[in-house]
């Protein structure tokens, strides 16, 4: 595999950064997970555009401009031969001294990585997933805002050992007010008397490319669509429910801290959605 660094490939086992990069030492840096489906980049430019939101809002100047980037993102594909595939793009702030002071860092880095990314095993698609509730907290959006897409990723780990150690593969993360946000690396739907419905950006949540993309879906379906802040009693209590997210693209949601959500089985408006979804991806995008 090559991966892209500051304007070269690099073999994988060539591919370093120094260890003195503040994205290593601090965390200091943006990043975004695309995906290739059929020969083509999905949604390419939004998630350039949120790359780019999320530089500027911690003051991390890019040294290459938006079409670039764009131009760059493909060639990584071309010259790994994938027409399908997961492509994570990370901006750091560069190398720099032990302190946190970012002005010691010259030079922000540009790096993009294509390969493979199974989040969740096939028969999750099928049957749908467990999820219990985190006791960590999601970032409150006055802390660092969960729209900033940032290599600070601590809380949603701890969720996600939480989950692990429940013996289940996702976590639902809950404001500091117990409103749920999000999971882990994934937006939440629920559907309740025919409505489908997710938490508000503004309560601290990423505002999920996929996530806008299923709403569009679902519009497009005829289903009514609303965002609503809800607790963990709309989820266990809640008709169906799936989870939106690039790697995970659209999965169903069968039990919730040990409820079963309706009777336990993939719902049918969940199931809709994940067939548009599949048939939608693989005809829209930037050709590689
Ligand atoms: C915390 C979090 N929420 C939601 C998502 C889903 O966002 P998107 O659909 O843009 O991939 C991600 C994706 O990485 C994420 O990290």
């Amino acid at each position: 595999m090559l991966v892209y660094i500051d304007g070269q490939f690099y073999d994988e086992k060539d591919a370093k950064v120094s260890v003195f990069d503040h994205g290593l030492l601090y965390g200091d840096g943006v990043f975004e997970g695309v995906r290739a489906y059929n020969g083509r980049v999905f949604k390419l430019s939004e998630h350039i555009k949120r790359l780019y939101d999320s530089a500027k809002a911690i003051m991390l100047k890019v040294l290459i401009s938006e079409s670039e980037m764009i131009e760059s993102v493909l060639e990584a594909l071309r010259k790994n031969n994938l027409k399908d595939g997961y492509i994570r793009i990370l901006i750091t702030r560069g190398e720099g001294s032990l302190g946190i002071d970012p002005i010691t860092c010259a030079r922000s880095s540009v790096i993009i990585i294509a390969d493979s990314l199974n989040l969740y095993p096939e028969e999750f698609y099928e049957t749908g997933l467990a999820i219990i509730s985190a006791s960590v907290r999601r970032n409150s959006p006055d802390v660092v805002n969960p729209k900033i897409k940032s290599l600070n990723y601590i809380n949603n780990i701890m969720a996600k050992i939480e989950a692990r150690q429940a013996g289940v593969l996702e976590a639902i993360m809950l404001d500091r007010n117990g409103y749920v946000c999000e999971c882990t690396g994934d937006n939440i739907f629920i559907v309740k008397n025919g409505v489908i419905k997710t938490p508000p950006v503004y309560l601290g949540v990423l505002k999920g490319i996929t996530r806008d993309f299923v709403i569009e879906i679902a519009r497009d379906l005829g289903y009514i669509f609303q965002e609503e802040i809800m607790t963990q009693y709309d989820i266990y209590t809640a008709d169906e429910c799936f989870l939106t997210g690039t790697a995970a693209e659209a999965i169903p949601v069968v039990m919730a801290d040990s409820r079963e959500i309706s009777n336990g089985n993939v719902g049918e408006v969940t199931k809709s959605i994940i067939k548009e979804f599949r048939l939608r991806v693989a005809q829209e995008g930037w050709e590689i």
